[in-house]
């Protein structure tokens, strides 16, 4: 890239920085509309590497792919370690990544998860059963809980009882604290890392992770004990990564295990819940796209793979996630090497940043982009570079096939029982909470 390609707001690095804090979705996509497919931000102090956010689909391709080698990964990341540990995946660069990633993909294909689906149907069914007529339900509140029982009983195996009991309430509990900023400046500040006791923040933090570790170590011995084939039988995400060797036999460690179910907890949970909550606000505000969508599910509820194979219910979930994408960026990566593409040459040091969120408003991509219409889902097939709401190329998200699955059946499974009125007719901003983007907090389907 030449300085003019470098093209972006002229205001000092703190205002930029200041804007993106205050208003993220407006700042980038105002960003987009101004300066096109590919604009530079400053964010990083007043020596700031170009920070260079990507729409076009040729160029994010690249980074997927043809830039790849050239690129490597910040430390973006390191504001998670208290929570997931030194060992997860989202720790991990090169080898290493790579060797933890083929350990734990095949546990999250979807021939793995297909087993999974009648569970989710019923944890659904379960989540619902004290609604009643003329309730106005909190979607956003009881996806979480939804997606937090997935965690728990599709990915870390438990089966209800005490210990289920247990984790639950204390993940519950920190997962409601890391989205309130008030808490979770303590992450992002090092300095605050202190333990002075239960009653300091870091004290008590300390205090919660060392008790749910226990309960996660405690699970992992019991199983431990059992006969391998016990193992083999369960198919929860748990026991087919103990089961998991690598290319030199090697199983992965309990500390490994215990930081990839923190991580898969972390990344897993709160993400699904938004984007299954801003499925629900889609389909609410348009009668025939609701009406289209329960006639192609009923009848189905007994049958989660037949559900989870339905062309128009697949394309609502995956409308709602180009619209409303709860990441708005892919990792950021760094050019490693003064490299050149397509006549184009791409400086040391220079940070590219797929962005989610603009590319999915590209009207060159998507026609009338503002407008849900899950028939264009339909009409034509997306390619990775340009629909992309789980990132893509190495460091793609591991959760993609689970969370498309558990959003299908969710939803279908929550509008065969019953109907409801959205108190949201309009277009909305996304609240932030935690790492995601959701509805108004006041949105609330009642039940008619
Ligand atoms: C609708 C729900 C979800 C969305 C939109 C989403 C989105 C994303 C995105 C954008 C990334 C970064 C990809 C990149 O930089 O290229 C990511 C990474 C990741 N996600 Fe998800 N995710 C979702 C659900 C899940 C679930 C259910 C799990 C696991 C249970 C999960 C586990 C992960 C992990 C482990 C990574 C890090 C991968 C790596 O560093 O190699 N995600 N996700």
């Amino acid at each position: 890239m030449s300085e003019h390609d470098f093209v972006g707001p002229g205001s000092p690095w703190f205002v930029q920085l200041g804007q993106l804090i205050v208003d993220p979705i407006g700042f980038l996509t105002g960003c987009r509309e101004r300066y096109g497919d590919r604009f530079t931000l400053r964010l990083l102090g007043p020596k700031s590497p170009p920070l260079v956010f990507l729409s076009d689909p040729d160029e994010v391709g690249a980074v997927w792919g043809a830039l790849a080698g050239a690129l490597e990964f910040g430390k973006v990341t390191q504001v998670f370690l208290p929570l997931v540990g030194s060992q997860s995946l989202i720790m991990q660069q090169g080898d290493r990544h790579q060797r933890q990633r083929q350990l734990l993909m095949p546990a999250f294909h979807r021939e793995s998860l297909l087993r999974q689906g009648e569970l989710i149907c019923q944890l659904t069914s379960d989540q619902m059963k004290d609604w009643r007529s003329g309730q106005a339900i909190n979607i956003r509140q009881e996806m979480s809980q939804i997606s937090l029982r997935v965690i728990l009983e599709v990915v870390f195996g438990l089966v209800p009882g005490e210990r289920y009991e247990a984790l639950r309430s204390r993940l519950e509990k920190l997962l409601d604290q890391i989205t309130d900023p008030l808490y979770s400046v303590q992450f992002f500040l090092p300095p605050l890392q202190q333990n002075w006791g239960t009653w300091s923040p870091w004290g008590r933090f300390q205090t919660q992770m060392a008790e749910i570790d226990d309960l996660i170590y405690g699970e992992m011995n019991d199983r431990r004990s059992q006969p391998v084939e016990s193992l083999e039988n369960r198919g929860d995400i748990l026991s087919l990564l103990m089961l998991a060797r690598d290319a030199e036999g090697e199983a992965m460690p309990d500390v490994e295990l215990r930081d990839q179910l923190m991580t898969l907890l972390l990344l897993g949970h709160e993400t699904t819940a938004s984007s299954l909550s801003w499925a629900f606000y889609w389909v609410h505000r348009d009668p025939a796209i609701l009406a289209k969508l329960r006639s192609e599910t009923a009848l189905l509820r007994a049958e989660p793979i037949a559900l989870s194979e339905q062309p128009y219910l697949t394309a609502v979930c995956k409308e709602s996630l180009r619209l409303k994408p709860i990441a708005l960026i892919a990792q950021p990566r760094r050019v490693k090497e003064t490299v050149s593409w397509n006549d184009r040459i791409y400086p040391e040091g220079t940070v590219l940043i797929p962005c989610i969120l603009t590319a999915h408003q590209r009207s060159a991509t998507y026609t009338e982009p503002k407008q849900f219409n899950p028939d264009r889902f339909i009409e034509r097939k997306f390619s990775p570079s340009e629909f992309f709401p789980f990132g893509g190329g190495s460091r793609s998200c591991v959760g993609m096939a689970l969370s498309l699955f558990e959003m299908k059946l969710v939803l279908a499974t929550v509008l065969d029982t019953f109907e409801f009125e959205s108190n949201l007719m309009d277009d909305v901003k996304a609240d932030r909470r935690g790492i995601t983007f959701v509805p108004p907090e006041a949105f609330r389907l009642t039940i008619v």
